[in-house]
Formats: structure tokens, sequence, C-alpha cells
């Protein structure tokens, strides 16, 4: 199932840091105001329990998650989502999966994995800016469904066809939320328009 993230403020945010000539700084700062504004699509079903409350003035009824959140993201770009959903989901627990793409083959090398252990009951947000092949996005959910996770929803940026087609063949059930469906993917598995290498330009190291 895929949701496309179609909010003004995403698209601004998102079309300032396609631009080549958006240094690392605001790059970061884009990508967390993105990953915060992506937040209430992302969790909009979060089934919620009804939590009897004191105002200064009377008794009443509020509500609160009913099941923990875990973000987990994929190393290394993954990091620069995990602040501005923080920004929205304080308490969230957070996992590390380490994946990653053979430049030659394109092909995933998982390398770390580390998740609390509540993992079953939480609702699982894989993070990852890009969605390309969809090999990095199915070795991750394969090692979270492995560790026993049965609600996963999967966060990237800008998705290619090519990767949503890959990953709803092999787990259907995971959603996927992206802030651009982008055109596909080129011969060095890059997308297309894209933004490039998105944890070269989130840690400087192009
Ligand atoms: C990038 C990106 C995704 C993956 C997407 O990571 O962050 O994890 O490629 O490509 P795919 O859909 O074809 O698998 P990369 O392996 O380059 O590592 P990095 O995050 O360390 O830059
Ligand atoms: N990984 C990236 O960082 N960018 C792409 O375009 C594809 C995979």
């Amino acid at each position: 199932m895929l949701h496309i993230i179609d909010h003004p403020l995403i698209a601004h945010e998102l079309t300032a840091l396609r631009c080549p000539s958006c240094g690392t700084g605001q790059f970061r700062h884009h990508v967390r105001r993105i990953a915060s504004l992506m937040v209430p699509s992302v969790t909009q079903d979060f089934a919620t329990q009804a939590l009897s409350c004191q105002t200064p003035l009377e008794q009443t009824e509020g509500r609160h998650l009913s099941r923990d959140v875990i973000l987990v993201p994929i190393l290394r770009a993954g990091l620069g989502f995990v602040d501005g959903f923080l920004d929205m989901l304080p308490n969230a627990s957070i996992a590390h999966v380490g994946i990653a793409r053979n430049e030659r083959t394109l092909l995933p090398e998982p390398y770390y994995l580390k998740h609390p252990p509540h993992v079953a009951e939480a609702e699982v947000l894989i993070l990852d800016p890009m969605l390309a092949t969809g090999g990095s996005a199915v070795e991750a959910v394969r090692c979270l469904v492995d560790a026993g996770a049965t609600s996963l929803r999967f966060v990237c940026l800008v998705a290619a066809p090519e990767g949503i087609s890959a990953l709803t063949a092999a787990y259907p059930q995971v959603r996927i939320f992206t802030a651009s469906l982008d055109r596909q993917i080129n011969a060095q598995g890059y997308i297309l328009p894209g933004l490039g290498d998105a944890g070269d330009r989130l840690f400087g190291t192009a």
C-alpha cells in the first residue's frame, strides 16, 4: 500500500533539498523538517485508548497511544530522519539496522541489527530517505520480521517505482509512505530525478 504525502510544505522543502547547491547543514535541516511534517500522515491510524484525566477544573476523558513506537533508521542515511521523528514522537525507542548497498551489484549487504525486546508489540517505522531498487528496504523488513515485528511501515523521502514494486511484492502488508514518487532508477541505481546520494549529502562524505 503506497501513500504519497502530498503537502505544500513538504513539496517546498523537498524542492530546496534536491538542488545540488544545498549544502550539508541545509540538507540536514530540510530532511529533519520534512520528517516532522510526515509524522501526522504516517501515524494517522495508530490505535489509541481512552484514558481518564484530570484538568484543573474537572475530570474528563483523553486518549493515549495504545502501542509503543520503534523507529528503525537504516544506516547511514536513515539517521537523517530520526530527529524529525523524535520531535513529534519523543518517547519512541530506536532500533538500528545496518545495510550497505553494494555499489557494483546494487545488492543489499546487511551488517548490523540492534532492536528493543518489545518489537513484536510495537508500531515499527523503518526510516530511509531513498527507496531505489528496494533491495535495502526488503532486507530491512526481513530482519525485523525475523525479529518478530508484526506492524511495519516504511517511510522515505523519495521512492522509485522499481523500489515500490520490489517491496510490495515481497511484503504486501508493509505500508510505504513517501514524500515523492520519482520517475525511475538509472543504470547506476540512482533515482531520477532524485537528489543524489542521500548518505553522502547528509554526512558530507561526497
Ligand atoms: C542508500 C539509501 C538506501 C539505499 C537505497 O544507502 O540510503 O539505504 O541506498 O537503495 P536500494 O533501494 O537500491 O537498496 P547506501 O547503501 O548507499 O548507504 P548509505 O546510507 O551509507 O549512504
Ligand atoms: N541511494 C541514494 O542515496 N540515492 C539514490 O538515488 C539511490 C540510492
